[in-house]
């Protein structure tokens, strides 16, 4: 096992009603900023038991934080906090509301002219405006990890920024909220909270037994509940399995002590800043070719997934990784998910040769476990993922 150091301070509250909480978290003399996305919480009844929580405090709101959170949008909630001396900030949504807030607990205490900088620069955020999130939406583990990705749609970037300042200080995990959530989204959350599992755990053993197993629990768990969660009628046991599921693929804690890859989400944000893709699809585009492409450096891992998730019992180590990775391509299909960049776009011709004078503009030479996926690389990948 690799050396490593955990430290995740953010208070979870887990469960049924728990919404209401919120008021015992946030100081009592707090000037708080409450945003919001594009009006889901004001439907579904989250939005009124935010309010009645808060009645007592000193509440302004900011909404339209659109998904894949905006850099032009968020500055002008930043105008807000700094005319409204704003002491705090309450993410109520999925991953874009809660990205976009930690970008402003970053900006909002941020000394040079940018902010974007924060992103260009890869500044890391060791002190942020405080802040809490109410979750709606399982899927991106941002509610108890300190790290968030911001668009600016201006340019078509996609950049990621983080640090020890920007984990939040409490979230309300109330399974409840799954009730309203879409079906696209719900194929969504699986997909990405499945990914970052495979981002944390298909690289080469280290010996890390626990982490594997945490890794690989997490994963037969998604398998498990996918159907029930994607069911027309409401299932809270399976809403709450989902929902603590997501939270514990990128809370950090599998990650610690074993290589990491994330090459497959550092492509797949391309696919957004390019075509708006949602990011869940993004990584289902990417990973089949991926894995296959990489297959002799991640084939003993593959099979381990393939015996232990997917119980593939019969053949050589490679068939076993081989099959593994069909299982995954069909597990993506099954949410409703298309694998192919063409199932999504027509204009997919010159996307590889895109990304990789991307990542070579940014100096990113060496991605994955290994450091050794150059962009030539990166451009083939993409290219078997037409
Ligand atoms: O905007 P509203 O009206 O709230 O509607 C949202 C949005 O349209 C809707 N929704 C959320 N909760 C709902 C609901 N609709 C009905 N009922 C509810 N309870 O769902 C739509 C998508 O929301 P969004 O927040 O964009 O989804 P998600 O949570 O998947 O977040 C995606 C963003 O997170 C980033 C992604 O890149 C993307 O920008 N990620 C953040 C990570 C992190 N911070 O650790 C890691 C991830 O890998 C990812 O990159
Ligand atoms: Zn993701």
């Amino acid at each position: 096992m690799n050396n490593f150091e955990f430290k995740n301070p953010t208070k979870i509250i887990f469960g049924k009603g728990t919404i209401e909480k919120i008021k015992e978290e946030i100081p009592a003399d707090a000037k708080v900023l409450l945003l919001y996305g594009g009006g889901s919480i004001k439907k579904n009844g989250i939005y009124n038991q935010v309010k009645t929580a808060l009645d007592k405090v000193d509440v302004i709101e900011f909404g339209g934080i659109p998904a894949n959170p905006e850099y032009a949008t968020l500055m002008e909630a930043l105008k807000v906090i700094k005319a409204e001396n704003i002491t705090y900030l309450l993410a109520v949504g999925g991953g874009s509301v809660i990205d976009g807030t930690k970008f402003l607990s970053s900006a909002a205490l941020y000394e040079g002219d940018e902010p974007w900088d924060i992103l260009t620069k890869h500044i890391r955020t060791e002190k942020g405006m405080p802040f809490g999130t109410v979750l709606t939406l399982p899927a991106t583990g941002s509610e108890m990890n300190s790290g968030a990705v911001i668009t600016r749609k201006e340019t078509k970037e996609k950049l990621a920024m983080g640090g020890p300042g920007l984990f939040p200080q409490f979230s309300i995990l109330d399974p409840e909220v799954v009730k309203s959530i879409p079906q696209r989204q719900l194929a969504n959350g699986l997909a990405d909270a499945f990914t970052h599992v495979l981002e944390q755990y298909m690289t080469y053993s280290v010996d890390a037994k626990l982490q594997d197993r945490f890794a690989e629990s997490i994963l037969q768990t998604l398998v498990e509940i996918a159907p029930s969660v994607l069911k027309d009628a409401f299932d809270y046991k399976a809403a709450s399995n989902f929902m603590w599921s997501c939270t514990m693929a990128l809370n950090g804690l599998i990650q610690k002590g074993v290589p990491n890859d994330w090459a497959v989400h550092a492509m797949g944000h391309e696919l957004t800043a390019l075509y708006g893709i949602d990011h869940a699809r993004t990584l289902a585009i990417i990973t089949e070719s991926h894995y296959k492409y990489n297959f002799e450096a991640k084939k003993e891992k593959l099979a381990q997934y393939g015996e232990r998730v997917w119980n593939i019992t019969e053949g050589s180590i490679d068939d076993k990784a081989y099959a593994a990775i069909e299982k995954t391509t069909a597990f993506f299909k099954s949410l409703g998910i298309d694998t192919k960049l063409s199932d999504y776009t027509e204009d997919y011709e010159g996307t590889a040769e895109e990304i990789a004078k991307r990542f070579i503009d940014r100096g990113w030479l060496g991605l994955g476990e290994h450091q050794s996926l150059s962009p030539e690389k990166v451009e083939d990948i993409v290219k078997m993922a037409y």
